[in-house]
């Protein structure tokens, strides 16, 4: 009898699944469980003591102990193992069923799969999920893609296990049609790369340049997090450069390895923006930057062939800024990478939206970013306000006079930076992006005669309309 059915299926019990599931159990809604791995599916129901917690040791048996139309989630890892399991999954679904794909798939193939199953009859939701593992246990934030009709036939469930706004809504919002969530989920990860970057680098400055020890510097980001840095990063930075080691004396940070794993979302959303012309550069040296740690060998051998000792030595303690000012300084940069990631990540959002008619209200986004996912924080209560005034963003000119004002700060500690030989990619292409935007005259113009010289590419004149092309052997 379908009342004795669960209300959702539910695929994929590595954590992040099985936090979702047991947030979903929690709000009342009944969920049948399934793991490839049986034994997985087992030892997560014997822990987990939820009567609205049921286990299927195979894909039919899920589909029959789910009501009708079967909603069922996907949490498994993104690229083939989806396609697989809907492969698997079809011969048990029938028209009007729909599967939500909560993992972080790549857009594209959420774009591809939700048109192969509509021909099918069956609705595919690509939903963009923020907030780790604690996040899916206690509430992340929803960026729902797919059909209008599904949403809002879902949304009180998707509803009641999300976070809280900074007035205390549901962060869920329907983003637009087919890929609409993920991309969007993509972004939020491109943000959050130049986030964690730029608190590396700024963990980096106060290590290398002013000589802190870890617990220095936790407290430097603690104090941080007290005013318009306030955020969930900013935070945990201050935990983790407080934690102990377990294994040996002193700091855990100090043991870590300095190699920086990547899972693919920051790569696919500078990919995005090539594909599409939008310059996202503060975001995709972050991804760079993880790129370029893994070269660790290299960096060893180099280094002790480099002059950079001397120049360290040389410019050691030369006029450093005393605590006060450094607070200034490294808030003023944070502040002005923080808001130029989120900068570039909103226009890259704005030119595929146009492109692909998908309506995505950006201001939405700012709001259901403020509780749950990984890049909440203060800043976005701002940042709200600017979207609904401006769609390019950068022309709102209160939100552009107030980075305007923290410019000198980052100009100076990217000098200070650079006279050390440290890297700051992103801080440093924080500024670059910055005075290329606000240079109305940039060296570009050389660019197009070079081309039009060797492939008579033409080129556009600043004092009157057309095309032009121009014999350039002919030095008249
Ligand atoms: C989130 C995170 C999450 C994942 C990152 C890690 O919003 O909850 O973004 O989805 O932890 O994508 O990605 P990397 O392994 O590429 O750093």
């Amino acid at each position: 009898m379908d009342n004795q059915k669960a209300d959702i299926g539910f695929i994929g019990l590595a954590v992040m699944g099985q936090n979702l599931v047991q947030n979903i159990a929690s709000k009342g809604f009944s969920v049948a469980v399934y793991n490839r791995t049986a034994a997985i599916t087992r030892e997560y129901i014997e822990t987990v003591d939820s009567e609205n917690i049921s286990p299927a040791y195979s894909l039919s048996d899920l589909c029959n102990s789910i009501k009708s139309p079967k909603r069922i989630m996907l949490m498994v890892k993104a690229g083939e193992a989806v396609d697989e399991v809907i492969d698997q999954l079809l011969p048990n679904l029938h028209k009007g069923d729909a599967l939500l794909d909560m993992g972080n798939s790549n857009y594209k193939d959420t774009q591809r799969r939700t048109h192969q199953l509509t021909e099918k009859g069956i609705l595919y939701s690509g939903v963009g999920v923020s907030g780790g593992e604690e996040g899916a246990l206690n509430g992340p934030s929803i960026m729902f893609g797919g059909s209008k009709e599904l949403f809002t036939e879902v949304e009180a469930l998707i509803k009641s296990i999300s976070a809280m706004d900074f007035q205390g809504a549901a962060t869920l919002t329907y983003v637009g049609p087919d890929g609409a969530g993920h991309y969007a989920k993509m972004v939020h990860n491109g943000i959050e790369y130049a986030m964690m970057q730029a608190i590396s680098e700024a963990y980096f400055l106060l290590r290398d340049v002013f000589h802190k020890d870890p617990s220095e510097i936790a407290a430097v980001f603690a104090n941080l997090n007290e005013g318009p840095l306030n955020s969930y990063l900013i935070q945990i930075t201050a935990d983790v450069l407080n934690k102990r080691d377990d294994l040996t004396e002193g700091f855990l940070i100090d043991k870590i390895l300095d190699v920086a794993e990547q899972k693919g979302t920051g790569s696919w959303v500078s990919i995005s923006a090539l594909e599409n012309g939008t310059a996202l550069n503060i975001l995709t040296e972050a991804v760079f930057a993880r790129s370029l740690s893994a070269d660790k060998q290299t960096r060893i051998k180099l280094a002790e062939l480099s002059t950079k000792n001397e120049l360290e030595k040389n410019s050691r303690d030369k006029n450093l800024p005393d605590d006060k000012q450094l607070h200034k300084l490294v808030e003023d940069s944070l502040l002005v990478s923080f808001y130029l990631a989120f900068i570039q990540g909103f226009h890259l959002l704005a030119k595929a939206e146009a492109e692909n008619n998908w309506q995505i209200n950006l201001s939405e986004l700012t709001r259901i970013w403020q509780g749950g996912c990984i890049i909440r924080a203060e800043l976005l209560k701002d940042l709200k306000r600017y979207t609904e005034t401006k769609a390019v963003l950068i022309e709102n000119e209160e939100l552009f006079k107030m980075i305007n004002g923290k410019i000198p700060s980052l100009r100076e500690l990217a000098l200070m930076a650079t006279s050390h030989a440290l890297p700051l990619p992103v801080m440093q292409n924080s500024l670059l992006y910055f005075d290329s935007m606000i240079n109305p005259n940039l060296p570009t113009n050389l660019i197009q005669g070079l081309r039009d010289y060797f492939g008579a590419h033409t080129y556009k004149r600043t004092d009157r309309e057309g095309i032009f092309h121009t014999n350039w052997d002919d030095q008249n």
